[in-house]
């Protein structure tokens, strides 16, 4: 379970994220909907400890994100399925490499990591695609790469920031539909978006946020701005 108590943090004097309570449940899909510069992102880097706030608690199970230390922040992390808007691929390893990558840091066998990494590859729809190097990839393609690396270590939350900001609108559906997937398999998903059609789409519960503060929260889609 996730959950923010009266969170705030503020750049300057201003208020980023201003008293943000929110509680997400197991295999919850939750989208994170609301203008430019609300604080989505604020939200979303301080639930993975990247940004510290000010005042308030975040838990995530039994994690006490506001109060970890760095070291403790990069085993959490590794629990975390976390996909961003620019893929973040290693740009001199091919698609294998760039998934199994996360593994090998973590020193499992190579037979176990060729196992997972083509299981990972085919949920993404990318079992054709072992060797391709991402410049030689779509931009969706290369968002289905990041996310089997995000899906490698089976994580229990996925937190996805803008995952279809640089795709045009089929290869951004075929994402949603993925983290769908991912969610009915089990995973909570957290996903920050600005494409109010693909939101409404999902039909999920759709937690509005402008000026750091959370202006409704419902739990079906009816996102109108
Ligand atoms: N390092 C920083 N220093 C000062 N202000 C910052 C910093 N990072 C973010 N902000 C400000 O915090 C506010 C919230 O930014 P955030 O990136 O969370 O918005 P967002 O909702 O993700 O927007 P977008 O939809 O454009 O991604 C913005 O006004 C931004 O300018
Ligand atoms: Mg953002």
């Amino acid at each position: 379970m996730i959950i923010f108590d009266q969170v705030t943090k503020h750049y300057g004097d201003r208020a980023v994220l201003n008293n943000v309570s929110l509680v997400i449940e197991p295999q919850e899909f939750v989208s994170l909907v609301g203008p430019s510069g609300a604080g989505k992102s604020t939200l979303i880097y301080s639930l993975i400890g990247a940004e510290k706030v000010h005042s308030g608690e975040i838990m995530v199970d039994d994690y006490k994100v506001h109060i970890m230390s760095e070291k403790a922040l990069q085993m959490y992390r590794r629990k975390l399925g976390i996909i961003f808007q620019d893929y973040k691929l290693l740009s001199k390893k091919n698609v294998f490499e760039n998934v199994a990558f996360a593994l090998e840091a973590c020193g499992y066998s190579k037979g176990f990591i060729a196992k997972r990494v083509k299981e990972v590859l085919e949920i993404v729809g990318l079992q054709n695609y072992h060797s391709h190097f991402p410049h030689q990839l779509s931009g969706g393609e290369q968002q289905r790469t990041a996310i089997a690396r995000a899906l490698v270590h089976d994580p229990k939350l996925v937190i996805a920031d803008e995952p279809t900001g640089n795709l045009d609108p089929e290869s951004a559906e075929g994402i949603l539909d993925l983290l769908e997937k991912i969610n009915k398999n089990g995973a909570t998903v957290l996903l920050a978006s600005h494409n109010k059609s693909l939101v409404d789409r999902l039909q999920k519960r759709v937690v509005r946020i402008d000026e750091g503060k959370i202006v409704s929260d419902r739990a079906q889609s009816g996102y109108d701005s």
